[in-house]
């Protein structure tokens, strides 16, 4: 008999209910943000959870606890094999269903990933320029991604957005470019605060460029309306301002300055399988351990055991993480090694 879902509710009285799958560590970029050039110690094939495994821990999220989003990411998830398969297995739960991409190999795949079920899709685009582009990603690939993101609107993948990390005196000059960019497109554009993330410890307070300068930026050539839209900030981290002209809206994601902590719904699995309630966690609980035991996949248990672990893990969810605070600890891993 299908169970009543219950919602999850963490120790400070917010609903979780959105997943993150990180399904590879790997990337074919190595944006400075995030990785270092070389030298990254890569997941084993062996220790990744496989397919079967994390539409498994989907499941349970989504018909036990009423989970109603899951997002893929990496590493760059469109790397691992097969991917249009799991979102066919994914796509069967029934929730609004995403990806997180730096976009090169869209051209490729947009359309089997819109036929297999994925919803929407975010890119990554941090500059327009060549140069910029490739001393940000130490790839040349600034054509494809564009070529990507038309590929991904064709496709019909809904909404389109773009991820923007803003750095002072990397890209900051380019903000109003890329806000005329996506206008132009009609695709979403998210401004995102720098965070301590990045693999090579670059980050420092004075590369952040706040999420109120980024507006007035763009205020300042294209207008924007005084209040944010209503609603935003509550299911996703973006605070969203329309344009005064009706042609569409931009969001920044004040990760640093105007952290979201309050409003987070989110919950994550790292490819190899360890569940994390923050990006900023400091500990994790292994579900993989779980999934490999015993019976494995067979086990009559194992869903009572992922529950058991889930519910714990989300029990030391705590009200938020502390950049720029003295008391603010660095996780170990980077973002790709996270999920982003
Ligand atoms: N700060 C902010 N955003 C980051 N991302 C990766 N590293 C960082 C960082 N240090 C973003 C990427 C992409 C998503 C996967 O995470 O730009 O949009
Ligand atoms: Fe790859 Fe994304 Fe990290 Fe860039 S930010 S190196 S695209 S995982």
């Amino acid at each position: 008999m299908a169970r009543t879902p219950i919602p999850l509710i963490d120790p400070y009285a917010r609903l979780v209910k959105d997943l993150r799958i990180s399904i590879t560590d790997r990337c074919n970029f190595r944006c400075t943000y995030c990785m270092p050039e070389e030298g990254m110690k890569w997941i084993g094939r062996e220790e990744l959870l496989s397919f079967e495994e994390l539409a498994r821990i989907a499941s349970v999220c989504v018909e036990r606890y009423a989970f109603d989003a899951i997002r893929i990411t990496g590493g760059e998830p469109l790397v691992r094999a097969h991917v249009v398969r799991l979102i066919e297995m994914l796509a069967v739960l029934g929730v609004d269903l995403a990806m997180t991409t730096n976009g090169v190999k869209l051209p490729e795949v947009a359309h089997d990933l819109a036929r297999a079920g994925l919803s929407r899709v975010n890119i990554s685009l941090d500059s327009l320029r060549r140069e910029t582009f490739l001393a940000l990603t130490r790839r040349d690939e600034l054509d494809r991604v564009l070529a990507g993101i038309d590929a991904a609107i064709e496709a019909g993948l809904k909404p389109v957005k773009i991820n923007a990390v803003v750095m002072r005196s990397i890209n900051d000059d380019e903000i109003v470019d890329l806000a005329r960019f996506a206008r132009d497109k009609g695709v979403g554009m998210r401004f995102i605060e720098f965070m301590p993330l990045d693999a090579d410890s670059m980050w420092s307070h004075d590369k952040v460029v706040p999420a109120r300068e980024i507006l007035d930026r763009i205020n300042d050539v294209f207008p924007l309306k005084t209040v944010a839209i209503p609603g935003s900030g509550h299911t996703q981290p973006a605070e969203r301002f329309e344009y005064a002209d009706g042609n569409g809206d931009v969001g920044v994601i004040a990760s640093v300055t105007e952290p979201f902590c309050d409003n987070c719904d989110r919950v994550r699995i790292t490819a190899e399988g360890k569940f994390r309630t923050c990006l900023f966690a400091l500990n994790e609980f292994d579900l993989r351990a779980e999934l490999r035991t015993g019976a494995g996949l067979d086990a009559p248990d194992l869903d009572d055991r992922l529950a058991t672990v889930i519910v714990s893990a989300v029990g030391t969810k705590w009200a938020g993480h502390r950049i720029g605070q003295v008391n603010f600890i660095r996780p170990d891993r980077s973002m790709s090694q996270i999920g982003g």
